[in-house]
Formats: C-alpha cells, sequence, structure tokens
C-alpha cells in the first residue's frame, strides 16, 4: 500500500476544535482523503496501535491520552504520502517543529502533539487496516 498513509487527529487536537483547519491544511498540500471517522478508542484499541512502544517509559501516559476523548482518524493518499505527510506536520516535539507545520501550529507538547503520522509505507499499511476494514476503504474510493 504504497502513497497511503494514516494521519490522527488526536483527543487535544478534536477538543480545541481544531480538526476542521488541520484538514484544510492536510488537503490544500494535496492529499486525497480516502477515509475518515471520529472514535473515542478503548485501551485496547490503543494500547495495540502503539505495541511498538510498549516498553517505552511514555506508554502508560500515550494510551491514557489517546483515550482521554475522541479522535479522528484519517487515510490519506498522495504521491510520496509518509514523506510529504511527515514533513507537513513537523517533528513529534512543537518546540522542534519547523515554522507553519501542524504540530507547530496546533501542539502543546511532545505528548499532546495533536496528530499523529505513520513513520514508514509497511506501517502505514499497518495503522490504516487498524481503524478501516476493506470495505469502508473500497467503498469511499472516488477517483
Ligand atoms: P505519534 O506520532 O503518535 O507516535 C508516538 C507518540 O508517542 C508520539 O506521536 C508522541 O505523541 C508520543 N511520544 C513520543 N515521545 C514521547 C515522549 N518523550 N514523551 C511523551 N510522549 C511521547
Amino acid at each position: 500500500m504504497t502513497n497511503k498513509t494514516l494521519c490522527i487527529i488526536k483527543p487535544d487536537a478534536v477538543k480545541k476544535n481544531l480538526a476542521g483547519q488541520i484538514i484544510t491544511k492536510i488537503t490544500e498540500a494535496g492529499f486525497k482523503i480516502k477515509a475518515m471517522k471520529m472514535v473515542r478508542l478503548s485501551n485496547e484499541s490503543a494500547g495495540g496501535f502503539y505495541e511498538v512502544h510498549k516498553n517505552r517509559p511514555f506508554y502508560e501516559e500515550l494510551v491514557k491520552f489517546m483515550t482521554s476523548g475522541p479522535c479522528i482518524p484519517i487515510a490519506l493518499e498522495k504521491e510520496n504520502a509518509v514523506a510529504d505527510y511527515r514533513a507537513l506536520i513537523g517533528a513529534t516535539d512543537p518546540a522542534e517543529a519547523a515554522e507553519g507545520t501542524v504540530r507547530k501550529l496546533f501542539a502543546e507538547n511532545k505528548s499532546e502533539n495533536a496528530v499523529h503520522g505513520s513513520d514508514s509505507d509497511e506501517n502505514a499499511a499497518i495503522e490504516i487496516a487498524h481503524f478501516f476494514s476493506r470495505k469502508e476503504l473500497l467503498e469511499n474510493y472516488a477517483d
């Protein structure tokens, strides 16, 4: 599944009513929305999604934050999607993010950092499948 990436508008940004502004930045950058939903993650879902960070000291805090309110997973498509989307959102820590990036504009700190982005094509496919069924992705497909 190349040319796809997963965005999550995280609970901090949803709570602050920033979803519209963030989606506008994403679509203005040339990304196409393939599928989108608003969900309140369970501990199991958030814990599974961030399984790779299970042994990191911030894991529990991360799962608690990601289950603290609704979030908006979005499957995105664009040529070079993973790298281009990561450039658009900026560094994990908003203090280190470049001017004009989503995290520089909208994120609080390293933990509450407004958005998630996949870090590879392989993980994009896994992460998109975490939130969207094949049927949802196909039904929403429009050229
Ligand atoms: P995300 O892109 O969703 O992928 C993993 C998340 O872990 C990351 O964004 C941050 O929200 C969070 N994270 C990474 N490093 C730290 C840290 N040092 N302290 C707290 N949270 C972190």
